[in-house]
């Protein structure tokens, strides 16, 4: 049962930073296209996160680098066509500013400008922070993102935990704060001990949204066809099924195959 609060008409980044000062948890959830987005925004989740996870759901790419700036402004101008009342936040995708700020401007820009998104998401710490500074004086919202940070995946080598020596952990910290800092107004923390999310969470007052990061995260993210069950084959511990639509799809096809063949659909009644 969601916990929706009818009074609040729109949610603001204000509105994130006063959930985490009142105590109240944050939810977010991915979305990439205008139905599911329909459905999610009803829900009452709070953060709509339109990611460049939509590389690997979507499109079936192996990871999250091949999605264009362009892809990702479809995705998100679907999403945002639905919404209503959460906060959609859209990725930068991979090339489209770790060159430079201004490149990184104009990417943010054309996000804001062609999908009417509310804000941006941006992974990484002390390299991209001219960037995501440039991308916040234009009046853009960001939103960090630190600990396994996909689109640097050949860097890493693998989705291992991150940050489990101190001085990851350390440089995380650091990043953290200077994002903070800078003007972000949340980041993401995915796949990281527990205990090191408690403290950057403590020690920052803008909100930590998780995944793979324990309970102690200000919010959580997961991404939506992972939460729905819909691929049987990736499942991390940190992930939660809500449903088995994997069974429920492909039973529902399969019926719908057999009636087609068995001549049960469709009837006279279904038919003009
Ligand atoms: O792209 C994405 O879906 C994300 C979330 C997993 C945080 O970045």
């Amino acid at each position: 049962m969601s916990v929706h609060n009818p009074d609040i008409k729109r949610i603001t980044t204000h509105v994130i930073q006063e959930l985490k000062s009142k105590g109240e948890k944050i939810s977010a959830l991915t979305a990439y296209d205008y139905s599911l987005a329909r459905l999610v925004d009803a829900a009452g989740v709070e953060i709509i996160l339109v990611g460049d996870s939509a590389s690997n759901v979507m499109a079936g790419h192996e990871t999250t680098l091949p999605i264009t700036l362009d892809q990702m402004i479809y995705h998100a101008t679907s999403v945002v066509r639905a919404v209503k009342r959460a906060l959609v936040v859209v990725d930068l995708p991979f090339g489209s500013y770790q060159g430079n700020s201004s490149e990184a401007l104009r990417s943010a820009i054309r996000i804001m400008k062609e999908s009417g998104a509310h804000s941006v998401k941006m992974e990484g710490g002390l390299e991209v922070r001219e960037s995501i500074i440039r991308v916040l004086s234009a009046g853009v919202p960001v939103m960090g993102h630190l600990g396994l940070t996909p689109q640097s995946i050949y860097k890493f080598g693998t989705y291992a935990v991150r940050a489990k020596e101190e001085t990851e952990a350390q440089k995380l910290l650091e990043d953290a704060k200077m994002l903070e800092d800078i003007g972000c107004f949340a980041v993401v923390l995915e796949k990281i001990p527990a205990a090191l999310t408690k403290q950057v969470s403590e020690s920052l007052t803008i909100p930590t949204i998780g995944i793979g990061a324990g309970p102690d995260a200000d919010g959580q993210i997961l991404v939506l066809h992972d939460l729905l069950g819909i691929n049987k084959e990736f499942k991390p511990r940190f992930l939660r099924r809500y449903a088995d639509l994997h069974g429920v799809i492909t039973q529902a096809i399969g019926h719908y195959v057999d009636d087609v063949k068995d001549r049960e659909f469709p009837s006279k009644e279904e038919a003009y």
